[in-house]
């Protein structure tokens, strides 16, 4: 009988953030109707696909993509649900997928999200992802984002 081998696994990613000032605006139909009045803009939905890398450095080694939404889901401050799937297209891990779902609440960094499972390698995947700002330009809109992962599977 096949022996199961339990891994834990810690690295780190670093995800280029998504353009905050995306379309939402009076023409936008995707957004609920009360997100141009609201402070929170609740409602607001963000769909990014950028690179995952192992460093901070545009010119660090790619890994895969991080594929997912942000949705402004509270009316009181802002936090966001966020859904991400880690996709990675190299190494060991190449065409194996790790999947996050949780909360972020972006002014409180960092953010502890749940790790809800994986494709390939990481089939049954349980752990959780810290996540914060390394870098953010406001202006342009364009940042880093640091995740480090905690993942036990099979
Ligand atoms: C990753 O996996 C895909 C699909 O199996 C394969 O086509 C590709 O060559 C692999 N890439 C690397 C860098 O191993």
């Amino acid at each position: 009988m096949a022996k199961l081998a339990l891994v834990l696994l810690l690295f780190t990613l670093f995800m280029a953030m998504p353009l905050l000032q995306s379309t939402f605006g009076e023409s936008s139909k995707e957004v609920a109707s009360i997100t141009n009045t609201s402070p929170t803009l609740f409602g607001a939905v963000f769909i990014f696909d950028d690179p995952l890398t192992e460093g901070p450095e545009g010119t660090s080694r790619l890994v895969g993509r991080a594929q997912g939404l942000y949705g402004s889901a509270d009316q009181q401050e802002l936090g966001l649900l966020v859904a991400v799937n880690f996709v990675f297209t190299t190494g060991k891990f190449n065409a194996s997928s790790l999947t996050i779902l949780g909360r972020n609440v972006a002014l409180n960094p960092p953010a502890e999200m749940p790790i809800i499972g994986g494709t390939g390698v990481f089939r049954f995947a349980r752990g959780f992802v810290m996540a914060k700002r390394h870098f953010l330009n406001v202006a342009s809109g364009n940042g880093v984002l640091n995740y480090n992962v905690f993942v036990i599977h099979y």
